[in-house]
Order: C-alpha cells, then structure tokens, then sequence
C-alpha cells in the first residue's frame, strides 16, 4: 500500500424509510430556511418530492425550491442556483437526485457563499476552498456516480466546451440520505447506465499501480462483482431490494475514496468522457460503457500484472492453457459482452456523434492523465474515438 490520509465527512443514513425517520431531525439543525434542489421532475412522479417536502413542513422548515437541474449540470445553472440561495438567505441546501443535483448543489454551496468567480478559481483549476460552504444535505434518487460521499462536482462550462470535476472535501454533503426503494422508478437505460458508472470508477481505480496484493484492489474485485451480479438481478426484477440495495452501496464504495487509498488511480476514460459530455451532452455512464473496452484493446500489453487478475478474479476466466497475454484480453472482451448484454451502446453513433462531429477537437480538449499503465496522446486518443464511431 502506498501512503495515505483518510477522511470522509459525510454521515450516511442508509435503507428503507431512512428519509421519514431522519430527515426532520438533520434538516432543523441548520436553521430556517431550506433550498430543495431537485431535476426535471421525476420526483414529482414518484412520491419522493411529497415525502420529503412532508418531512420539512414537519419540522416547520421554509422550502425555497430550485428544480430543473439538468443531466450534465451547467455553470449557468449553478449561478442561477447561487442567486437564488443568497435572494433568500437560506441555512442549507438540500439535493434530490442523482450526480447531476447533488454535483449542482455542491458547486452552488460554494458559490452561494463566494464572492469572486467560482468557475475560474477553483473548476478551471484546482483551487483552495478554505472557508465554509453552506451545508449541503443529499437525497440520493439514482445509484451511479457515487457524488453522496465525496467531495467531487462535475461542471460543464457551455461557453468553452468544457465539462471538469474536482474534489474539494469541504463539499462533502454534511449529511446522505440512502433509501434505495427510491430507485425503483429509475427507467432501466438509467439504471445501467449508473450501474457501469460504477463499474467504470472502480476500473478506472483497479487498473492502476500498485499492482501488488493490496486491500484497497482487493474490495474492488468484490465490488466489481457485487455491481456485475446485482445489475443482472436488477434487469430481472427492478424491485428486487437486495440487488437495489447492494447498487447503491457499491456506487458509494466506488467514489467514497475507500477503494482509492493508497492507489495511483486512471481516469482518463472518464476524461475523455467529459469532454464527450462536453460536446454532444451524452449520458456519463453510456458514454463511458462506449469507451471503456476500446480504450483496454489499447492498454492491456502494458498491464499485463493486473488485466490477468481481472480476467480471473472478476469474470471467472479459468487461466488453464492461456497465456498472460490471452487471459488480458479475454477479461476486456467479458466486459465488452456484459455491456452488450445489459443493453448499452456500443458506438459513439449511438451517443449522438455525427459524421460532422470534429472528433479532433474533441480528442484534443481532454486532459491527458498519467494513472495507468500507458499515458495517452492527443493522437491515440482520437484513433479510440475513431474505433467507437
Ligand atoms: O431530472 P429528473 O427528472 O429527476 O430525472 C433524472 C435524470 O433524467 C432521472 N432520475 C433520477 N432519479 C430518478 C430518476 N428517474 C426516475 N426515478 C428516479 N428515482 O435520471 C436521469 C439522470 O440523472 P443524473 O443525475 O443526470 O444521472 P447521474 O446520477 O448518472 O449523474 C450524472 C452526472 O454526474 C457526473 C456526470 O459526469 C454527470 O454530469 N459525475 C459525478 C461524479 C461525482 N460527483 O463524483 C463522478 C462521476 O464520474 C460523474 O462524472
Ligand atoms: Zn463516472
């Protein structure tokens, strides 16, 4: 294991009926005024919004309502929201939803409270947040990004194309509610598209030195497994509460910085799914289940001391007869079969890129990481996006 600090701020509250029984109590502890923060209405379908505006008359709460945060949160958005909380002065922050609102209402906590441009000083680049946020609380509608237990915001800036995420632990939500009954009503696509989001954080972090046995590798081939079996049964029976259950626990496994200890960590997958983001504003995790195995084709000779283990450990592979080299690529092609089997696309095509896209400048706009086995150039990474088209 390499060296470490570990922290994690956020109090979670999690199972069925965690809302009604907490919500009341935590949201009183930050004073009058509440904003609740919720997307393009789903919640207004499913009962969610009437249970949690229940729970904040109850505790005799003022709501100011900010709603319509879309998928791909934008920096207009978040000032709209920023403006709104200091008009009303409110005490907190409350997000129901998924990455999206949660990622919003992070950005704005800190907005709200900041007077110079929070886009410049701390998204464009990596900044110091050392003052207070205005608490933030989550309501967690979707299992995917895992944004309930860390401190990440992923922000597109529409004027200049580009879609960032940083992790400021003081935007970790002061509090997360997890009841998981409540992604029942998430429409399937959604559902595995947030469910090979998760898989993709845990990738993104497994496929990286050290490539010893070290613990941090070890929970994640169980999660990888947990994720992969409970998606199946999801598919199967969307009501099924274990499989739920185990979804939204693993998504927070995946980003609550647990699995990352001591890692070097990847993420130029999720880089280069950005600025696709950025560009045509497809979903996160179709997106990712896009590049992912093209992006291994292209990198698994040079990990050839982990891709092996994934083969075996994740898919079951029998490494009988096989060389290193084969058993790599057989872990890759597993994974391009299972995102085939639960029904996410396989071609940018299928994204919404066009012959007109300039793939070029795409490919040129993404950050280029150095946390896996081989460092990407610009050229390659257009060759990746060309293979997926
Ligand atoms: O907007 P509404 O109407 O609520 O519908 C949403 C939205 O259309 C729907 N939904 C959510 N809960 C539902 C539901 N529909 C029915 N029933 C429910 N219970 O789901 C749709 C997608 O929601 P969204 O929040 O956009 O999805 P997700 O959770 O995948 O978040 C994606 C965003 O998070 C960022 C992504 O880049 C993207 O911007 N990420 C954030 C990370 C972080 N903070 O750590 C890490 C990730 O890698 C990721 O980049
Ligand atoms: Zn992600």
């Amino acid at each position: 294991m390499n060296n470490f600090i570990f922290e994690n701020a956020t109090k979670v509250y999690f199972g069925k009926g965690c809302v009604k029984e907490y919500l009341a109590c935590l949201s009183g502890r930050y004073g009058q005024t509440v904003m609740l923060c919720y997307g393009g209405g789903s919640v207004k379908k499913n009962g969610i919004y009437d249970e949690v505006t229940a729970c904040l008359r109850k505790a005799g709460q003022s709501i100011v309502e900010f709603s319509g945060i879309g998928a791909n949160p934008t920096y207009a958005k978040v000032l709209e929201g920023a403006r709104l909380a200091k008009e009303n002065q409110v005490d907190m922050i409350l997000a129901v939803g998924g990455g999206s609102v949660m990622d919003c209402c992070k950005a704005v906590s800190v907005a709200a409270v900041y007077d110079g441009d929070i886009w410049t000083d701390f998204w464009a680049r990596p900044g110091v947040i050392d003052f207070e946020p205005l608490p933030l609380g989550v309501i967690v509608t979707v299992a995917g990004t895992g944004s309930e237990m860390n401190g990440g915001a992923v922000i597109t800036n529409e004027e200049l194309k580009i879609k960032t995420g940083r992790d400021y632990p003081k935007c970790n939500a002061r509090f997360a509610l997890m009841d998981s009954t409540y992604t029942y009503s998430v429409p399937k696509f959604q559902m595995v598209s947030g469910g090979f989001d998760i898989l993709s954080h845990i990738m993104e972090t497994y496929f990286s030195e050290p490539d010893e046995d070290n613990v941090s590798d070890d929970i994640s081939e169980a999660l990888m497994r947990g994720v992969i079996r409970d998606l199946r049964a999801a598919i199967q029976n969307p009501e099924d509460y274990t499989a739920r259950s185990n979804l939204m626990w693993e998504s927070t496994m995946a980003e609550n910085r647990i699995i990352k200890l001591g890692k070097r960590m990847d993420f130029q997958c999720h880089q280069m799914e950005h600025q696709l983001g950025a560009y045509t504003n497809c979903n996160h995790g179709a997106g990712l289940a896009v590049l992912h195995p093209v992006y291994y084709r292209h990198i698994y000779k040079d990990g050839l001391s982990k891709f092996p283990k994934f083969a075996v450990n994740v898919w079951g592979i029998s490494p009988e007869g096989k060389t290193r080299e084969e058993l790599a690529r057989t872990g890759v092609e597993e994974l391009a079969d299972f995102i085939r089997e639960i029904g996410l696309p396989t071609t940018l095509r299928e994204l919404g890129v066009t012959e007109s896209t300039d793939l070029k400048a795409i490919a040129d706009s993404c950050n280029l990481v150095f946390g896996s086995y081989r460092k990407m150039t610009h050229e390659e990474i257009l060759k990746i996006f060309q293979e997926c088209y």
